[in-house]
């Protein structure tokens, strides 16, 4: 395999332009949630960044708390985007975000102008650059007047230290009014970044229809419901799987019988269309042009090969997808 070499990336990858602006997305997206911590090998991190970026990936993506520890991703990525990628920083989109919780004390969550402000500092610190290409409001702040969340992203995207605005995880309501304050303050919103998945269609009530209208780009995030809509757990729990692992975030209770016999049943129908469930379950994401990108997780270079390959085929017959709405829909783990 050849990492980082002058190699035909791009021609590997499909682009999808982001909503009403001049960004293209690549079709696949990485994120550093998981695998990118100070509890990760850090060889490995870096192989997968490198076959991402040979395959046309061109878009990671961070929060400031990311790990664990909190942090720990940004300073990983950060990093390795100094050393292997140093050369290659204007090919490269990079998105951080802010909301969750950080720091002690009442200007360390949430969506104040203190917060966010401080908190891209410190991620700009963390990762060892001058801006990142998206900032992202990673969720609504019901205390704070949207005005001043929307204006701090209108701000920083002023000072320099973010390109593009972004929010994640707001209501189709919540989504329209941000979209019409950045509208009138000068910074349209770039992308809104929700959870969209087989088993999590809460996107179709409502949101998906506000970003086509308004456009702005829709980057769908845990798109494989954190390794369930994949083989990891088809016929146990693995060791190293993110069920297992203390600090992951999927619940074994997620898997119930119910939804184990769904699993099975959906990764029938991958295997008659020639895909494993994972690719499947991107491509089902694909289909619907009104997703720009598919942001993926993965935990070694193997899951990432097997997910590029979904490219390969993101059409559905009308059977399909009938049947896989008939699988999946009693079992949602979100409906919205
Ligand atoms: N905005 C937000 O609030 C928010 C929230 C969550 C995530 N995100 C973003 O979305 C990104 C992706 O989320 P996610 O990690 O939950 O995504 P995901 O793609 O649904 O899940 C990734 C996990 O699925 C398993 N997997 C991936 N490819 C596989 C394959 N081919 N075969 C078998 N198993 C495979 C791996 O689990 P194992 O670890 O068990 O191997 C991997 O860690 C995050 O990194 C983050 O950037 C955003």
């Amino acid at each position: 395999m050849i990492y980082l070499a002058n190699s035909n990336r791009y021609e590997k990858m499909i682009y999808r332009r982001c909503g009403n602006s001049g960004i293209q997305l690549p079709a696949l997206s990485l994120g550093l949630w998981h695998n990118f911590g100070s509890v990760d090998k850090p060889e490995n991190m870096k192989e997968m960044l490198k076959l991402a970026f040979d395959n046309g990936i061109t878009h990671f993506d961070l929060a400031n708390n990311y790990g664990p520890e909190p942090g720990s991703a940004e300073e990983n990525f950060g990093n390795i985007l100094t050393g292997d990628f140093k050369s290659y920083r204007d090919e490269v989109l990079i998105s951080t975000k802010a909301g969750y919780y950080m720091w002690a004390g009442p200007y360390g969550d949430w969506g104040s102008k203190k917060h966010l402000t401080a908190s891209l500092n410190q991620s700009l610190r963390r990762m060892k650059v001058d801006y990142v290409d998206i900032f992202y409001s990673h969720r609504r702040d019901p205390n704070t007047p949207l005005e001043e969340t929307m204006g701090t992203l209108d701000s920083l995207v002023r000072q320099g230290k973010a390109l593009y605005a972004g929010i994640s995880n707001y209501s189709p309501d919540d989504t329209q009014k941000a979209a019409n304050i950045l509208r009138n303050l000068g910074t349209p919103c770039l992308i809104h970044q929700p959870r969209y998945n087989i088993f999590d269609r809460a996107p179709e009530n409502g949101l998906l229809n506000v970003l086509e209208t308004e456009k702005i780009g829709c980057i769908a995030f845990s798109p494989l419901a954190q390794g369930l809509l994949t083989n990891r757990y088809l016929n146990t729990i693995p060791d190293d799987s993110r069920i297992a692992k203390p600090h992951g975030f999927l619940q074994k209770e997620s898997l119930t019988a119910e939804r184990l016999q769904a699993i099975r049943q959906l990764n029938d129908i991958a295997q008659k269309r020639g895909q494993t469930l994972a690719q499947m379950s991107i491509a089902w994401l694909l289909r619907d042009k009104r997703i720009t990108s598919v942001l993926i997780g993965a935990s070694s270079p193997r899951q990432l090969e097997d997910n590029l390959q979904s490219l390969k085929n993101i059409d559905f017959t009308e059977d399909e997808l009938s049947a896989i709405d008939r699988i999946s829909i009693p079992v949602l783990m979100y409906r919205g």
